[in-house]
C-alpha cells in the first residue's frame, strides 16, 4: 500500500484558482513504481503540485525523478544544451550553477549560498529579477518597502534547438524570511495581491484557452507560433509589461544577421494549443517575449496568414493575455523549506516574485530537461 496522498488545493475555499494539489507521504529518494505513477498523474491532472517534506532529497535523485518522467530524453538540464553559451543566454540571465554530481540540478534564487552548498563553493546566485525585465521597474526603496512585482511569466526551455521541458521541479532549500509582500500590477488597473516572500506564481494556460471566444479557439487550434532564432538574445531592448505578462510597447529586437550564429532547422513552429498527453486538456501556450511570427489559420479550410509585424503580434497577444492576468486566476501556492514544487511546464506559465534583499538568501534546487518529444497540437497543421 502506498502512503502517497494527493489533496487538491481547491478544497481550500479561500483560494480562487482551481488548480494545484498537495502531495504528502512521498519520499522522492525512494519511490516505488506505483508511487511514481501517482505523482506523475498528479502533475498532469493538477498542473502544479507541492510534494511536502523532502528535506533530505539527494540532488541526483531529483534529477533522476525528472528523467523518469521522460525516460527517452537526454540526461541533461534544460539550459545545458549545446545552444546555450555565454553569447546566447541573453535575458535568461547569468550562467547557471549546477550541483556537482547531480547530472543537472541547478541552484536558483538570490544571494550568497554559503561556503559550501552541495559542493558549490562560495557562490552568489543572482537570478533575473523584474528590474531587468519590466518597462517601469520599482525603485529599490519601494522593493525594500515590501512592494513587489511578478517577474516574467514564462515556461521553461531553451526552445531554440531543443523541445520545451515537460516538467520542472523546484526544491525549496532556503526561503527568505520577512513580512508578506504586495505584488503590484502598475498597469493603471490598481490591481494588487498579497503574497508570502520567496514563492512562485502560476497561470493556467488551459484556463486561458477556455477564455477564448469560440472563433478564437478554432483559430488557435489551427494556428502556430514561431520564436525567433536565438530567442533570448533576439528580444533585445524590448521590455515586459509591469504586470509580468505580455510585451510593453517600444524597444528594439536584434536583427537576424546580428544574432549569434543560428540555423533555420533549430527554429521550430509550435502549435498555439498544446494538448495534455494524459488528460487531453488543451492549453493556449505561448512564450510572449520571443514570438517572431504567427501562422494564423481560422479553421481547417482557412488560408494561412503569416503575421510577422511585431506590433500586430504584441497587440493580438496582449488582448488575450489580459483575460488571465488578474489576481483571481493567479495561483501562488505556499511551500516551505523541504517542499518540492513540480509543474506541467506545457500547461502553466510561472514567474518568480522579487523580495527585499534584507529578507536573506533564497535557495531553490531546480531541474527540468528538454523534452524528448515535441508538444502535440489538437489538429495536424
Ligand atoms: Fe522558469
Amino acid at each position: 500500500m502506498s502512503s502517497v496522498k494527493v489533496t487538491p488545493l481547491s478544497t481550500n475555499s479561500k483560494l480562487n484558482p482551481k488548480f494545484g494539489a498537495i502531495v504528502t507521504g512521498a519520499d522522492l529518494n525512494n519511490l516505488s513504481d506505483v508511487e511514481f505513477r501517482l505523482i506523475q498523474e498528479a502533475i498532469y491532472i493538477h498542473k502544479v503540485i507541492i510534494v511536502k517534506g523532502q528535506h533530505n532529497l539527494d540532488p541526483v535523485n531529483q534529477f533522476n525523478f525528472v528523467h523518469r518522467l521522460d525516460p527517452g530524453a537526454k540526461e541533461v538540464h534544460g539550459f545545458e544544451t549545446e545552444d546555450v553559451t555565454e553569447e546566447t543566454t541573453g535575458v535568461l540571465g547569468p550562467r547557471f550553477h549546477t550541483i556537482p554530481g547531480s547530472k543537472g540540478v541547478t541552484v536558483v534564487g538570490q544571494g550568497y549560498q554559503g561556503d559550501d552548498h552541495y559542493g558549490l563553493k562560495g557562490i552568489t546566485v543572482r537570478s533575473t529579477t523584474h528590474v531587468d525585465a519590466h518597462i517601469e521597474p520599482l525603485s529599490p526603496e519601494e522593493l525594500e518597502n515590501q512592494q513587489t512585482r511578478f517577474g516574467a511569466f514564462h515556461f521553461d526551455g531553451v526552445i531554440y534547438g531543443s523541445y520545451p521541458s515537460r516538467v520542472t521541479t523546484l526544491r525549496c532549500v532556503r526561503a527568505p524570511k520577512g513580512p508578506d509582500l504586495t505584488v503590484r500590477w502598475d498597469d493603471g488597473s490598481g490591481r494588487s495581491m498579497r503574497v508570502k516572500p520567496g514563492l512562485t506564481a502560476f497561470l493556467d494556460s488551459a484556463q486561458l484557452y477556455n477564455l477564448l471566444t469560440d472563433e478564437e479557439r478554432t483559430l488557435a487550434d489551427h494556428s502556430q507560433w514561431e520564436p525567433a532564432p536565438q530567442p533570448y538574445v533576439w528580444t533585445g531592448t524590448r521590455k515586459i509589461r509591469n504586470c509580468g505578462l505580455g510585451m510593453a510597447p517600444g524597444g528594439q529586437t536584434v536583427s537576424l544577421d546580428q544574432l549569434p550564429t543560428w540555423t533555420a532547422e533549430k527554429v521550430y513552429k509550435f502549435p498555439m494549443v498544446w494538448v495534455n498527453p494524459i488528460t487531453g486538456v488543451k492549453s493556449f501556450q505561448i512564450l510572449p517575449d520571443v514570438v517572431r511570427r504567427l501562422y494564423m489559420k481560422s479553421g481547417p479550410q482557412g488560408e494561412e496568414r503569416v503575421v510577422d509585424d511585431g506590433e500586430e503580434i504584441r497587440l493580438w497577444l496582449n488582448d488575450i493575455l489580459d483575460r488571465i492576468c488578474i489576481p483571481e486566476t493567479i495561483l501562488v501556492p505556499e511551500y516551505e523549506e523541504g517542499d518540492v514544487v513540480m509543474f506541467n511546464n506545457w500547461e502553466v506559465l510561472h514567474s518568480s516574485i522579487d523580495y527585499p534583499t534584507s529578507y536573506g538568501p533564497r535557495t531553490m534546487h531546480q531541474c527540468h530537461i528538454p523534452s524528448s518529444t515535441f508538444p502535440v497540437g489538437p489538429v495536424s497543421v
